[in-house]
C-alpha cells in the first residue's frame, strides 16, 4: 500500500522507510531536515533509500500545510506514519516554544491533512516521556499521565490528546504508540548511547547521573519497528501502546558494556540528576503483547552489540 512517513530521515524514520519498502510498499516520506544535530546522519541515513523507486521524499515542513499537502498527493496512501517531531527532553528545556510548534501543531496539521485527504489510518509516534514522577512502575498505559517532566513530554501528550479528538470528532484511526529509548544503528547522535560511545572511544569524559543508577527501558530498533508494523496493520479507531522492551536496565550497566565492546574505559564524570530527567522508565507492554502480538527480542547486550559493529562499519569509532 502506499504510506505517508513523516520525520522519513530522522533515525526510526529512515529505519521504517526501509522495512516498509522490504515488505512491497510504496512510501511518501515528508521531513524538514531540522539542523539539530550532524546533517550527515540524513545523508546516512538516505543513502539507499533515495536509490529506491518507490520511495519519494519531500522536504518541507509539518507547520507548511502546502508541503503536507503535497505529501498525500503524491500517491493515495492508506496510512501516515507520523514520526516528525524536536526529540529530547534536554533540548525541549531550552526551547520550549519550537516543541509546541512542531509538536502540537505540527500533529494537528497532520491529523487535519489525514482527514482532508481521507486516509484511513494515522500512527503516531509519542513517548514514554509523557510519564511522571509519580507514576507507579512499570509505566502502565492506564495511568493518567498528565505530569510529564518536560516541555517536551507535555508536547507529546498534548499531541496524544489532539489524536483523541481526531478519533473522536472524525473518526478517524488512530493508534498512538509511546516508545521508549530507543537505539541502534542510524541511531540519534543527541541520544545517551551515540554520546556514551562516542566520549568513550574519545577518550572524553561523560556525564552519568547520580552514580548511573538511573534507569532506562532500553529498546532495540528492530523491536520498536516490529510493533510499529503490527500497529500500522491493524486499525480500531483509538488505540494506545507503549512500545519498549519492558526491562529497565542501570546506566552505569549500559556504559559497562560499551566499554567492554570498544576496548577502552569510560570517564565517568558525575552529576546530580535534575528533576526534569526520569528516574526510571518502564514501559509495561502486556497491553501491545496481547493485543498487536508485540515481543521484543534484542537483549541490551545483543542490541549495544549490533549498534556498536555499525558505528565502527561507519568508522564513526576506530575499528
Ligand atoms: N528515539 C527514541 O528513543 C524515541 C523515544 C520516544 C519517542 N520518540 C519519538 O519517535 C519519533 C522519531 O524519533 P527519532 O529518534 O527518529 O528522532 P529524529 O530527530 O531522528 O527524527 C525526527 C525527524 O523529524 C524531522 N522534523 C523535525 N521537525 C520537523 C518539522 N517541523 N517538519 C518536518 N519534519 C521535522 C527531523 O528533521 C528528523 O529527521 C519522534 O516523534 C520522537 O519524539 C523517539
Amino acid at each position: 500500500m502506499d504510506v505517508v512517513v513523516t520525520g522519513a530521515a530522522g533515525f526510526v524514520g529512515s529505519c521504517l522507510c526501509r522495512r516498509l519498502l522490504a515488505l512491497g510498499h510504496r512510501v511518501f516520506g515528508l521531513d524538514a531536515l531540522i539542523p539539530r544535530y550532524d546533517p550527515a546522519h540524513f545523508e546516512r541515513r538516505l543513502r539507499d533509500l533515495r536509490a529506491n523507486p518507490d520511495f519519494w521524499l519531500v522536504k518541507g515542513d509539518l507547520c507548511d500545510e502546502d508541503a503536507l499537502s503535497s505529501v498525500f498527493r503524491l500517491g493515495a496512501p492508506q496510512a501516515v506514519i507520523h514520526l516528525a517531531a524536536l526529540a529530547s527532553v534536554r533540548a525541549s528545556l531550552a526551547d520550549p516554544a519550537a516543541y509546541g510548534r512542531v509538536n502540537m501543531m505540527g500533529t494537528m496539521n497532520l491529523l487535519e491533512a489525514a482527514r482532508r485527504h481521507r486516509v484511513p489510518h494515522v500512527v503516531v509516534a509519542s513517548s514514554g516521556s509523557v510519564y511522571g514522577a509519580d507514576t507507579p512502575l512499570p509505566f502502565s498505559e492506564a495511568a493518567p499521565a498528565d505530569r510529564p517532566l518536560s516541555p517536551y513530554g507535555a508536547s507529546k501528550r498534548a499531541m496524544e490528546l489532539a489524536a483523541w479528538s481526531y478519533a473522536y470528532s472524525f473518526g478517524l484511526n488512530v493508534t498512538v504508540l509511546r516508545l521508549f529509548n530507543v537505539y541502534g544503528p542510524f541511531g540519534r547522535p543527541d541520544m545517551m548511547p551515540f554520546q556514551w560511545a562516542m566520549a568513550i572511544d574519545q577518550g572524553r569524559a561523560l556525564t552519568l547521573y547520580d552514580g548511573g543508577r538511573l534507569k532506562r527501558d532500553w529498546t532495540f530498533i528492530e523491536d520498536a519497528l516490529d510493533g510499529i508494523l503490527a500497529a500500522l496493520a491493524e486499525p480500531g479507531g483509538y488505540r494506545l501502546f507503549n512500545l519498549g522492551r519492558g526491562e529497565p536496565v542501570e546506566n552505569l550497566r549500559f556504559v559497562r558494556e560499551l566499554e567492554r565492546l570498544l576496548g577502552k574505559p569510560a570517564r565517568i564524570q558525575e552529576a546530580p540528576a535534575p528533576p526534569t530527567e526520569q528516574r526510571e522508565t518502564w514501559a509495561d507492554t502486556s497491553r501491545a503483547r496481547r493485543e498487536l502480538g508485540y515481543e521484543p527480542k534484542v537483549s541490551v547486550a545483543e542490541g549495544l552489540e549490533r549498534f556498536v559493529r555499525w558505528l565502527r562499519d561507519e568508522g564513526l569509532v576506530a575499528a
